[in-house]
């Protein structure tokens, strides 16, 4: 039996997961995003999954409107991938600013944004946490199309790790590849309009990035405005649902469990609550071997 279902799409060499447009028409939807008509103004958010992009998104959308009132806009519909209806995106007036997002490896976004350098904001978070979160993550939501509880994956936490960033079967063609290939394209200039977040620095020390992140998407804005914002996107108030903080309704709908499983629990390290030290050892030993030739450094505690 492979890794993961065979009810999951598979494009080119890699895994999608079993988003109904994909599932529909899977040639048809990377067709829409190759053809996608990007515009200058847009903003992309390119992440491997589970590394923040829900924060990002709040966080730009914020300063996009100069007000730090939560979005009444959800990610997901701005999701390429997951997109049901381009229409919608398109018809968007020029004069206001898509953020877009989607976790596809760098080859696959629409090649009008990548190559007229049209802006990207880039976030990044240390592989061990990454694969904590999106094991969650895979665990507690419903299979989209039965909207039922999946039985058949993700499999168990131990197999689960063991195949997180090895071997042919790789959700997004895996976090290994989706990293480097990004770091190679910003150093190749491939790619130049990028600014990247670490999510351990986003967290640790959040003025700073704000402050440059404004800047970088030509947004003036008061410390007030940028404090008042990242107080609003704080993990304790973005994942209360209900009046108090953002109102989730693609959690409530989706989660099986009730759990929250895109404000589970916003902090750098807890994979020491999963990982044995055997498996840590053996995902160390992997990131070693893998990022050898890069100079990308994350923080893990
Ligand atoms: P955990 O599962 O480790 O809690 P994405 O939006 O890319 O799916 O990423 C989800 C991860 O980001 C989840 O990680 C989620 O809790 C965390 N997250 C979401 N909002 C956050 C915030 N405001 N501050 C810190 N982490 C946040």
């Amino acid at each position: 039996m492979p890794y993961i279902p065979e009810r999951f799409p598979r494009y080119k060499d890699y895994v999608m997961p079993p988003f109904p447009a994909l599932k529909k028409d899977l040639s048809g939807q990377y067709d829409k995003i190759k053809n996608f008509d990007s515009r200058d103004s847009d903003i992309l958010i390119c992440t491997f999954p589970k590394s923040g992009t829900n924060w990002v998104n709040e966080i730009i959308s914020m300063m996009m409107r100069g007000s730090a009132e939560y979005d009444t806009v959800y990610k997901h519909t701005a999701m390429l991938e997951a997109l049901n209806d381009f229409g919608a995106l398109e018809q968007i007036p020029e004069s206001t600013t898509r953020i877009l997002n989607s976790h596809i490896p760098l080859g696959d976004l629409p090649p009008k944004h990548i190559e007229n350098g049209y802006r990207i904001v880039h976030v990044m978070r240390n592989p061990k946490d990454v694969a904590v979160s999106f094991y969650n993550h895979m665990a507690n939501i419903k299979d989209m199309t039965t909207m039922k509880p999946s039985t058949d994956f993700p499999i168990s936490w131990p197999l689960f790790i063991e195949h997180f960033g090895q071997g042919e079967e790789q959700l997004y063609g895996g976090w290994f590849n989706y990293v480097k290939t990004f770091e190679k394209a910003k150093e190749t200039g491939k790619l130049s309009n990028v600014f990247t977040i670490y999510y351990e620095q986003l967290k640790q020390d959040p003025m700073p990035i704000l402050k440059a992140l404004a800047a970088f998407l030509g947004v003036e804005a008061s410390d007030e405005l940028l404090e008042e914002i990242n107080d609003k996107c704080s993990f304790q108030k973005m994942s209360t649902i209900g009046e108090e903080g953002k109102d989730n309704t693609l959690v409530k709908k989706m989660s099986t469990t009730g759990k929250n499983f895109l404000f589970r629990k916003g902090e750098i390290g807890d994979w020491k609550n999963w990982f044995t030290v055997a498996q840590n050892e053996a995902f160390t030993s992997l990131i070693e071997t893998q990022m050898k030739d890069s100079k990308l450094k994350f923080i893990f505690e």
